[in-house]
């Protein structure tokens, strides 16, 4: 048994709907030409996963590698977050992988803010579409779209609610230190398995919530995947937003 069980979104309905929606936003994000960055491009990144997951990973913006193949994370930083991932017994074809801005930043450059906002209705128009009960930010970028104004060094391995207003309406947004971050130093990569072996709690608590009165969305009871009861959440409605992941 995984420690969390495959995050699989089963109260969310139709998969086919689902795919398609999302493969019709790949196909404008391919051929989208709303910002500079569409000039600099090989191919377009628009994200790629389970269209039925809980979890979806929101990185800053391909690069080299990404650009050449069209995917996300599948350079070095990839291979990091895919090894991450699978300390949960969890495969990268079990999540939604995605980021800020769907083109690559020339010499991987901070994406600009009128990059960002041009590109973020298709991240928002993604998280319509999947509904995730988690948010996994990777990074500043990611983490500033959806806990502005916080710092990464201070919350990392935490969550929060989503804002809904970023396409995900029922979800907490859990933050990561950039997986590039942790190919730079040793520190932040022990903290960053630290950090996403706080990520199944966060998912239980983010079911809890959605499975809650007034989950409009998510109207069917959730399988109980964890076999343990005893470790799961149970939050009145009161339960605080914020809160430590166990490490
Ligand atoms: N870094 C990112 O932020 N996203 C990718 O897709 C690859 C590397
Ligand atoms: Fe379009 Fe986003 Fe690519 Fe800019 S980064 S061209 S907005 S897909």
């Amino acid at each position: 048994m995984t420690l969390a069980g495959i995050p699989t979104n089963e109260a969310a309905g139709n998969a086919d709907a689902r795919r398609a929606a999302l493969e019709q936003i790949a196909t404008e994000v391919r051929a989208c030409t709303r910002c500079r960055l569409a000039q600099t491009r090989t191919h377009a990144v628009p994200g790629e996963g389970n269209p039925d997951t809980e979890v979806v990973f929101v990185g800053e913006g391909p690069g080299q590698t990404e650009d050449q193949q069209g995917r996300p994370f599948v350079g070095r930083a990839g291979d990091l977050l895919v090894k991450l991932i699978s300390t949960l017994g969890w495969r990268r074809n079990e999540v939604f992988i995605t980021n800020i801005v769907k083109c690559r930043p020339p010499g991987n450059r901070d994406p600009e803010p009128d990059e960002i906002a041009a590109c973020v209705p298709y991240l928002r128009r993604q998280l319509e579409v999947l509904d995730p009960a988690v948010v996994v930010t990777l990074g500043r970028f990611s983490m500033a779209h959806f806990r502005p104004g916080e710092r990464i060094t201070q919350i990392h391995g935490t969550a929060v609610t989503a804002p809904p207003e970023t396409g995900a309406r029922d979800a907490l947004a859990y933050a990561l230190y950039h997986p590039a971050a942790a190919l730079r130093s040793t520190e932040v990569e022990r903290q960053s398995y630290d950090d996403i072996a706080g990520l199944p709690r966060v998912l239980r608590e983010a079911r809890s919530r959605r499975t809650g009165v007034g989950a409009g969305a998510s109207p069917a009871p959730l399988p109980a995947t964890d076999p343990d009861p005893d470790t799961i959440d149970e939050p009145g409605d009161d339960a605080p937003t914020l809160f430590q992941a166990e490490a």
